[in-house]
C-alpha cells in the first residue's frame, strides 16, 4: 500500500473513501467539521440520530454525502475522550483499516490523526494511524491467491496534512510497515516453504538490496567447528540442514558498538522425540516468529537508514524426531563450554539460542536482545497482549518497555531473580534444559541468562503476541514495532 500526505480541503479530496474519527463528548475534528459544513450538517444529524456511533472501534460507511468529491465516508468511533489513550487510538485505527480492507476500495484518505489521545504529538498519531491502516490491510496470498469475491487490499492511503513533521512521521511509518509486513509473511508461510534455507535466502535478499548490509551464513560444518553442539543437537533429527544467519547493518562509525538482535528461527517445532500432541503441534510453523521479528526490525532499520550499527543473528533450525535425533537424557556441550542435560527435546529454543548468544559475543555488542516464541508458560502468565520481557539490566529493560509503549507493541517485565536459577540444577551437567512447572517462562529466561553473564542483555518471549491464536488472522508481525522504536530511540 502506498502512503502519502495530502493537504487539500477534505471535501475536495478525490479518494474512494474519506476516513473520519469521532470521539464521544468531544468537539468534531477539523476534517469532520469541514465535511459537516460541506454536506449542510449531515454529520451532525447522523451523530444525533445514532447513525454514526462513537463507541470504540465502531465503523460505519456513509454513502453519497452531498458536497464531497469522495463517494463515501468511513466514520470511526474512538470512544470517550477521557479514556482515550494511545492503545485505544491504535485499536480504533486497526478497526478502521480492517473495514477498509474488507470493502474492496482502491484508495482512501485518512484524517484519524486529528483525534487526540492524551500526551501525543500529531506526528506520533499520524505514524500510528498509518501503520495501523497498513497492518490491517495485509492479506496473505502466497499459497492462496486472491479470488474475485475475496477482500482486496487497499492500494493507496493518503493522510490529511502536509508539514515536515508529518512527512517525517509518514516515512517512519513506511519503514515500520515494511518490517511488519516482512515479519507477517515469514510467520504465515507454511513450514514446507519457510525452512532454514528459505530464511537464509530472505536474509540474502535484504543484503542485496542495501549497500551497507553484509551477510554471512554459517552451515552446519562451520557451526560444528565452532562447537555449537547445542544448536546442532536440535537440528540432528531434521532433513533440513540448519543455518546461522548473520546480517550486519552499518549506519554509524565502526567504533560504535552494535545492537545485537538474536532470533529463534525454529521453522517447525514438532517437539522432537518429546513429541507434541497434534493439537499443540498445529501452530508450530510460527515457532520462527522471533527470527521474523528481528529480520523485520532489521529491514525497517535498513530502509530508514538509521544512524546506528546493528547485528542480526538468526538460529534457523527445524526440530524433528528421527533415528538420529537427540534424546532426553543426552548431555550436550554448548559453544560456551557449558554442558546441558536435555530432559525434554521440546525445550529446544533455548538450546539453539544459547549458541547464537555465545556467537554474538564476537561483535562486542553494546546490548543484546533475543526474541523467541520460547514458552507456553509465557502465554499462561501474560496472554496475548504483552510480550514477556526479562533482562539483567534495569536501564535496558526500561528502554525496551518505553519503546513498546510508544508504538503500542507492549512488553511487560518479569523477574529474573537468582532464586529461580536452582530449578535448572542437574546432577549430570552444568544445567538441565527444563526447570519444571513453576514459572516456566522465567526458568527459560534464567537458562539464557547463563550465556550472557557479562553483557547487557534482554529476552523477549513472544509466544503469546507473535500470532493470533486459534483465529484466521495469522502472524501479527510483533515485536517489529518495539524493536524498531528501540533502534530509532538509540540512533543519533
Ligand atoms: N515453541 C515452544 C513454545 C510455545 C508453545 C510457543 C506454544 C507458543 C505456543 C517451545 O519450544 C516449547 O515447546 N516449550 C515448552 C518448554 C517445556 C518443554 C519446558 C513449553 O512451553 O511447553
Ligand atoms: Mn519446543
Ligand atoms: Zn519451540
Amino acid at each position: 500500500m502506498k502512503l502519502s500526505l495530502k493537504g487539500n480541503a477534505p471535501e475536495e479530496i478525490q479518494a474512494d473513501c474519506l476516513v473520519l474519527g469521532f470521539v464521544e463528548g468531544a468537539e468534531l475534528t477539523a476534517a469532520a467539521q469541514a465535511i459537516d459544513a460541506a454536506s449542510s450538517g449531515a454529520i451532525t444529524r447522523m451523530l444525533a440520530s445514532g447513525d454514526i456511533e462513537t463507541g470504540i472501534g465502531k465503523t460505519h460507511f456513509l454513502h453519497n454525502l452531498p458536497g464531497l468529491a469522495a463517494p463515501r465516508v468511513l466514520a470511526v468511533g474512538f470512544g470517550k475522550q477521557d479514556k482515550l489513550t494511545l492503545p485505544r487510538f491504535d485499536q480504533a485505527c486497526l478497526a478502521a483499516g480492517k473495514a477498509l480492507r474488507n470493502h474492496r476500495l482502491k484508495s482512501c484518505h485518512v484524517c484519524l490523526h486529528e483525534v487526540e489521545p492524551e500526551k501525543t504529538s500529531a506526528g506520533q498519531r499520524l505514524r500510528q494511524a498509518a501503520l495501523a491502516v497498513h497492518r490491517a490491510n495485509y492479506l496473505y496470498t502466497v499459497t492462496k491467491p486472491l479470488k474475485d469475491d475475496a477482500p482486496v487490499p487497499v492500494q493507496s492511503a493518503s493522510f490529511q496534512g502536509d508539514d515536515a513533521d508529518l512527512q517525517a512521521a509518514l516515512e517512519q511509518a513506511e519503514g515500520l510497515a515494511l518490517g511488519f509486513e516482512k515479519a507477517k509473511i515469514l510467520g504465515d508461510l507454511p513450514p514446507n516453504i519457510c525452512n532454514p534455507a528459505y530464511l537464509a535466502q530472505e536474509a540474502a535478499a535484504i543484503a542485496d538490496k542495501y549497500a551497507n548490509v553484509d551477510l554471512e551464513i554459517l552451515e552446519e560444518d562451520d557451526m560444528a567447528e565452532l562447537g555449537m553442539d547445542a544448536l546442532l543437537g536440535v537440528s540432528r533429527g531434521s532433513a533440513n540442514r540448519a543455518r546461522l544467519i548473520v546480517l550486519k547493518y552499518s549506519g554509524a562509525p565502526v567504533e560504535q558498538q552494535p545492537v545485537a538482535l538474536v532470533g529463534k528461527g525454529i521453522t517447525f517445532d514438532s517437539g522432537g522425540l518429546s513429541l507434541k500432541s497434534g493439537e499443540n503441534m498445529m501452530q508450530m510453523k510460527y515457532d520462527m516468529c522471533g527470527a521474523a521479528g528481528v529480520l523485520g526490525a532489521f529491514l525497517a532499520c535498513a530502509r530508514l537508514q538509521l544512524a546506528i550499527n546493528v547485528v542480526c543473528i538468526v538460529a534457523a533450525v527445524e526440530n524433528m524426531p528421527d533415528g538420529d535425533a537427540y534424546r532426553p537424557g543426552d548431555v550436550l556441550t554448548s559453544m560456551s563450554g557449558k554442558t546441558i542435560e536435555v530432559l525434554n527435546t521440546d525445550a529446544e529454543g533455548r538450546l539453539v539460542l544459547c549458541d547464537a548468544l555465545t556467537y554474538c559475543e564476537r561483535f562486542d555488542p553494546a546490548v543484546v536482545i533475543d526474541v523467541a516464541t520460547l514458552t507456553g508458560a509465557c502465554v499462561v502468565a501474560l496472554g496475548h497482549h504483552a510480550s514477556g520481557l526479562m533482562s539483567n539490566d534495569d536501564q535496558l529493560a526500561d528502554e525496551l518497555t518505553a519503546a513498546g509503549n510508544a508504538i503500542v507493541d507492549r512488553a511487560w517485565r518479569l523477574p529474573l531473580w537468582d532464586e529461580y536459577q536452582s530449578q535448572l540444577d542437574s546432577p549430570f551437567a552444568d544445567m538441565k534444559n527444563v526447570g519444571g512447572m513453576p514459572a516456566g517462562v522465567l526458568t527459560a529466561g534464567c537458562f539464557l541468562s547463563r550465556f550472557m553473564e557479562n553483557r547487557r542483555w534482554a529476552h523477549l518471549d513472544i509466544a503469546g503476541s507473535a500470532w493470533k491464536w486459534g483465529g484466521d488472522d495469522g502472524a501479527t508481525g510483533r515485536p517489529v514495532g518495539l524493536l524498531t522504536q528501540f533502534l530509532l530511540d538509540r540512533s543519533g
